[in-house]
């Protein structure tokens, strides 16, 4: 096995196949990482380990696997602890979502997304901050939604996912900063990416760049920020969603989602 360089930092990227986890796994090969990239799709993880291989001379270390398994985050942290590797950056990056009525929405896909979204997440910080307090140096990234602000009516699971991110990295990053240990959120706004065609709805017209969203996070983390909005749509978003009272915020969501749902029926 090819043995990682150690004066290199190595992150370790969820969802790095594609949208915002493939662009973050390109920002951070261009600025001299190295890589552990995490998915369910192995064909997509090598063409990203071939690409930034060869364009950066990144080291990437591929681990297939599907996070909205019980017990998935501690079957990969094993698999890190086998390859005797130490993680400086960790970024939770992969989520999933659905669309649709709550009480039709199939049992299954909702607990395979709660355990995608926040139970893998919450597991992979609590083994890998222990690690990184350990080495007594490490940043985590977390990547919400804009959604974390909202209650989502056509995508409920989802947002209270998001919520739940949110408010559990801003409480870790207040625990961990006395260890020298940062927790950095980000909560996109709409994004291009295949988060919307894999949630059954359109992309949102006016959607951002996921490459605009991983370089947002990417100098955030850098400058050991706790939260950061990309793009001005979004922060006006967050600050009109607090101002509001749920009742209506909601009705505004179902208006968007109804949209978004019934556009992709007609395709
Ligand atoms: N796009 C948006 O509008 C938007 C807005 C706000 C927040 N976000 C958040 O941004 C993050 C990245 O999403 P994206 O927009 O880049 O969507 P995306 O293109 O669908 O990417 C999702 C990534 O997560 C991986 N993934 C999905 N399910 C997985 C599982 N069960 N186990 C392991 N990996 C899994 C996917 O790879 P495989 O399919 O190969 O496993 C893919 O690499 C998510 O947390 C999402 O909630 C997105």
């Amino acid at each position: 096995m090819k043995q990682i360089d150690k004066k290199r930092e190595t992150v370790l990227i969820t969802g790095a196949s594609t949208g915002i986890g493939y662009e973050l796994s390109k920002i951070f090969a261009q600025n001299g990482y190295d890589l552990i990239i995490v998915a369910r799709d192995l064909r997509k993880l090598m063409e990203v380990e071939k690409e930034l291989r060869e364009k950066y001379g990144t080291q990437v270390i591929i681990i297939n696997k599907d996070l909205s398994y019980p017990n998935s985050a501690y079957e990969l942290y094993e698999e890190v602890l086998n390859l005797n590797m130490n993680i400086d950056i960790l970024v939770n990056n992969a989520g999933a979502g659905a669309s649709g009525l709550f009480h039709e929405i199939d049992y299954d896909i909702d607990n395979k997304i709660i355990q995608l979204n926040m139970t893998s997440l919450t597991n992979l910080t609590k083994l890998f901050s222990k690690m990184m307090i350990k080495n007594k140096r490490g940043k985590i990234l977390n990547v919400a939604s804009t959604g974390a602000y909202q209650p989502g009516p056509y995508t409920a699971v989802y947002y209270a996912t998001k919520a739940y991110v949110l408010s559990f990295s801003e409480a870790i990053y207040n625990e961990l900063k006395d260890y020298g240990i940062t927790v950095t959120t980000i909560c996109p706004g709409a994004t291009k990416s295949e988060f919307s065609k894999r949630a059954g709805k359109a992309q949102i017209k006016g959607s951002m760049e996921a490459k605009k969203v991983a370089l947002a996070a990417f100098l955030a983390l850098k400058k050991n920020k706790r939260l950061v909005i990309p793009g001005i749509q979004n922060k006006i978003a967050i600050i009109v969603s607090k101002l509001l009272p749920g009742n209506i915020t909601a009705k505004a969501i179902r208006k968007i989602q109804d949209k978004l749902i019934n556009k992709t029926d007609q395709h």
